[in-house]
């Protein structure tokens, strides 16, 4: 587990982007799955103005973690989300865009994602494998959209599975432990104080967190897990209390 923690939201932009660059060095296209969320505007908008060629982004096919169950147009879609602060500004293809689609019927859209990951991406012991995922972390320890609560979804067999928000009863489609723990490199962006509480649960002691929070549970076989947490973040870590 590689933990790094930054000052400010453009320095942990700034080291994102350049490990980000290494990856994409090692191969012609990179599949990647993009978390949702607030978290990552920061993150989009800095992409929004690097300089043409700095990232080449028709190397890039978009996936996403999970979805919310709404059409792309509305204002709580991840898709939207990403359109409005990144796709929107830079040269993707979108044949690479693999959006999960939230206005379908939410059981049979994470059977068709599902679907699309199997026959999109590599597999790793017959599992859909991901160059990277990107994951958030809500302040109750859920990721993806696998909530505490609901954790037997992470155990699922399935590559995808539908959820359900416990404070709105919002439908959503998820990524399952199966495929986040098949990524070939996985990293979360966490900020914010409001996550220090269990940022320091998960990371001081993964295995017992791991009995309680989804994001515990993000431990890939590749052992590639780096954390990119702003100071906020990162404050009852560093701090002696
Ligand atoms: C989503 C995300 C979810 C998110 C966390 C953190 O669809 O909401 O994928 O897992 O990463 O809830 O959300 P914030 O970045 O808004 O704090």
């Amino acid at each position: 587990m590689n933990i790094e923690i930054f000052n400010t939201l453009s320095d942990l932009n700034r080291s994102f982007t350049d490990w980000l660059k290494e990856i994409m060095e090692e191969k012609e296209t990179v599949t990647i799955a993009l978390s949702g969320g607030s978290t990552p505007k920061s993150l989009f908008d800095y992409w929004a103005t690097l300089p043409e060629g700095e990232i080449d982004w028709k190397k890039i096919k978009f996936f996403w973690g999970d979805e919310r169950c709404v059409p792309p147009t509305d204002e709580e879609s991840n898709y939207r989300m990403t359109k409005e602060h990144l796709f929107d500004f830079v040269p993707v293809t979108q044949a690479n865009i693999f959006r999960i689609m939230g206005e379908n019927e939410p059981v049979e859209e994470a059977i068709r994602y599902g679907e699309i990951l199997q026959n999109e991406l590599e597999k790793v012991k017959g599992t859909p494998s991901f160059d990277i995922i990107m994951l958030g972390m809500g302040d109750d320890g859920h990721t993806a959209s696998i909530f505490p609560y609901e954790m037997i979804l992470w155990d699922s067999a399935k590559n995808c599975v539908t959820a359900t928000h416990p404070q709105s009863g919002q439908k959503r489609v998820s990524l399952t432990g199966k495929v986040i723990n098949s990524s070939r490199n996985v990293v979360f962006l966490v900020t914010g104080s409001n996550k220090a509480e269990k940022v320091k649960e998960i990371i001081s002691d993964p295995d017992l967190a791991a009995k309680k929070y989804p994001a515990a549970r993000v431990q890939p076989d590749s052992g590639s897990l780096h954390w990119f947490i702003d100071d906020k973040a990162a404050h009852q870590l560093t701090s002696r209390s």
